[in-house]
C-alpha cells in the first residue's frame, strides 16, 4: 500500500481538522489498542493520532507509546510529525516560540515500554546519532519559510518523567547539560519510531519559561492557554508539511518493522 504521513498531536493538539470524511480507527497491536483518524490534506491521506487519547485523559507516563507507534506502522505510515508542549530552559525562547528539534536527552527513569526489543533472543542496538529525521526536518524548515512562520531551526529536547513540573534546580541542571526545552512525552516516542523504521520529526511549542525562570508558579492552565493561542500556526505548519512530503520517497531508516516481527498491513 502507498505510504502515509502521520501527525501525532500532543497537549493542545488533541484533534486536527482533516478534509474528506475522516474515519476513526481502533487499531489492535501486540502492545494494545490505539485510536487514530484517517482523513485527507491537500488530496493526500493523512493519519492523525492524539497522543493523550481523546479528551486528553492519559498522563505522560501512562501513554501506551508502543501501541501508538505500532498502530501507525499498521496503518502504513512512513513519516511522523509530532508536536510537544514544552517549558523553555533559556529565557530567549519565549512562550509561543516554535522549536524544530534536532537532538534529545532521555531523562525518563520510570516509564514502561521504552523499546520494542525487550525480550531475549534478539539484541538490537539502534543508531540514534540523528534522533530526528533529516528529511522531515528539511521539509519543516522549507514549509516554515514558505509560510513566513518563525521556527527555531534547532533545539535539544529533554524528556522528564513528570507528571509534576521541574524544580528550579532541575531546570538549571538541564540547561547546563545543553538542553533547550523540557517536556514529558517526546521519549520513548522518538525512540520507538526509529526502532520501527518510521521517519520522525518533533516540533515543540514553548508554553512557559521553565520553573524558576519566571517569578510565577507554573500551571497546566497556563500551558493549555498558550497552546490555544499558538495552536493555529503549529497546525498550519504541520498541515503544509504533511501534504508536501511524499512518504514513499523517504529512505529506509532504523531497524524497521521486519526486525520487529510485526508486519504492516
Ligand atoms: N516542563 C515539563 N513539561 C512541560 C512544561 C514544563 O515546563 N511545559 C509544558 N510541558
Amino acid at each position: 500500500m502507498a505510504g502515509r504521513m502521520a501527525i501525532i498531536g500532543g497537549t493542545g493538539v488533541g484533534s486536527f481538522e482533516l478534509d474528506g470524511e475522516p474515519e476513526a480507527h481502533v487499531v489492535s497491536t501486540p502492545w494494545g489498542d490505539a485510536s487514530a483518524t484517517i482523513g485527507r490534506l491537500s488530496g493526500r491521506e493523512i493519519v492523525f493520532l492524539a497522543r493523550h487519547g481523546s479528551g486528553h485523559k492519559l498522563p505522560p507516563h501512562r501513554i501506551n507509546y508502543r501501541a501508538n507507534i505500532a498502530a501507525l506502522v499498521r496503518l502504513g505510515v512512513r513519516g511522523v510529525l509530532a508536536t510537544t508542549a514544552v517549558g523553555a530552559l533559556r529565557l530567549d525562547l519565549a512562550p509561543g516560540a516554535l522549536v524544530l528539534l534536532d537532538d534529545l536527552i532521555d531523562f525518563t527513569r520510570d516509564r514502561a515500554g521504552k523499546t520494542f526489543f525487550e525480550g531475549e533472543g534478539r539484541v538490537v542496538h539502534t543508531d540514534f546519532t540523528q534522533p530526528y529525521s533529516a528529511q522531515l526536518r528539511t521539509a519543516l524548515l522549507a514549509s516554515a519559510e514558505a509560510l513566513a512562520l518563525p521556527l527555531h531551526p534547532k533545539g535539544t529536547y529533554l524528556c522528564n518523567d513528570g507528571p509534576r513540573y521541574e524544580t528550579p534546580a532541575e531546570v538549571r541542571l538541564f540547561a547546563a547539560w545543553g538542553a533547550d526545552v523540557v517536556g514529558m512525552t517526546g521519549v520513548p516516542e522518538a525512540t520507538l519510531a526509529r526502532e520501527a523504521g518510521l521517519h520522525y520529526a518533533g516540533v515543540s511549542l514553548v508554553t512557559n519559561p521553565g520553573a524558576g525562570l519566571s517569578p510565577n508558579p507554573l500551571t497546566h492552565e497556563e500551558v493549555e492557554a498558550e497552546m490555544r493561542a499558538s495552536g493555529p500556526k503549529l497546525r498550519a505548519l504541520l498541515a503544509a508539511v504533511a501534504a508536501a512530503v511524499d512518504p514513499d520517497a523517504l529512505p529506509e531508516i532504523g531497524p524497521g518493522v521486519d526486525v520487529l516481527g510485526f508486519p504492516a498491513n
